[in-house]
């Protein structure tokens, strides 16, 4: 062990067989798609490490490749070129079934449209990922309890999903994210189709996760006020990392250019 846990990320899911390398270790990732034979570069070299207990928001303009980075994080995509270790493995050596492995056992993901399957109660999508993964459907229920208590839904086991409210739709997601006790939540605008108080309150729980359970946390949004939740900011242009360092200096940064660009006399 490395004690390379930062402080307030005290949670034993991190440290399970980690390095010293962090959590995310990814160096000159690139990413084109290919269609009709015609080459798209969307990533450029991207270099970033996380370490245990990191709280990271990634920003950048409709189309500068956040949600693509993240799919390639999340082993949902593959690089193109560059090297991926997730939590001390390697990713680009895996066969599709252990990267589905390492990926089941380390990361929760937790998606704009909350992704819930609307037929199963809500403790039912909380325990789906521990059914998936071969528990029993009574652990995996019990479980799902505990988690859904985590995030103050334990009244609202057994409704619909479209019984409940999106902020509450999105807590169930949380827990669902949870339930295998991975030590990474990626969140791609997790408060994208939410009201400002509602977001406020997703963030808040996204908080006290990782200063109480250590859960790292990487999530894109387009909204300052959302990313300021965060301790650190990574902003992307055009498949390149502009800014990676302390959110209050990166948001500072983004407010100025903002402003700049304001001030710019229309030609
Ligand atoms: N499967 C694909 N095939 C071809 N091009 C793609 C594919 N997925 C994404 N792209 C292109 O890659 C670029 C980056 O897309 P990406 O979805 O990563 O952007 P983003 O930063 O998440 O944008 P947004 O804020 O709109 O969600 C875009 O130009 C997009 O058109
Ligand atoms: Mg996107």
């Amino acid at each position: 062990m490395t004690g390379g846990v930062k402080a307030g990320g005290a949670g034993s899911a991190a440290s399970a067989n980690s390095d010293s390398r962090g959590l995310i270790d990814i160096h000159q990732v690139t990413k084109s798609y290919f269609s009709g034979g015609v080459e798209t570069r969307v990533l450029f070299g991207i270099d970033l490490l996380v370490p245990h207990g990191d709280f990271l928001a990634v920003m950048g303009q409709s189309g500068s490749g956040k949600s693509t980075l993240m799919n390639i994080l999340g082993c949902l995509d593959q690089a193109s070129g560059g090297t991926y270790k997730l939590n001390g493995v390697d990713t680009l050596s895996l066969s599709r079934n252990e990267l589905a492995t390492i990926r089941n056992r380390t990361i929760g993901f937790v998606f704009q449209s909350f992704n819930l399957i609307k037929r199963m109660s809500v403790a039912e999508n909380v325990a789906l990922p521990l059914i998936y993964a071969g528990v029993s459907r009574d652990k995996a229920y019990k479980k799902a309890l505990v988690e859904l208590e985590k995030v103050g839904l334990q009244d609202y086991a057994k409704r619909m999903p479209n019984q409940l409210s999106g902020g509450q739709q999105q807590r169930v997601a949380i827990a669902r994210a949870l339930v295998g006790d991975p030590p990474l939540i990626l969140a791609d605008e997790p408060t994208g189709n939410l009201d400002t108080q509602t977001s406020v309150e997703i963030m808040r729980s996204l908080q006290q996760l990782n200063a109480e359970r250590g859960i790292t946390i990487l999530l894109v949004t387009h909204e300052p006020d959302i990313a300021a939740y965060s301790k650190r900011l990574v902003r992307l242009k055009d498949g390149h990392v502009l800014y990676d360092g302390p959110a209050a200096e990166g948001l500072r940064q983004l407010a100025l250019s903002h402003e700049a660009a304001a001030a710019q006399p229309a030609s």
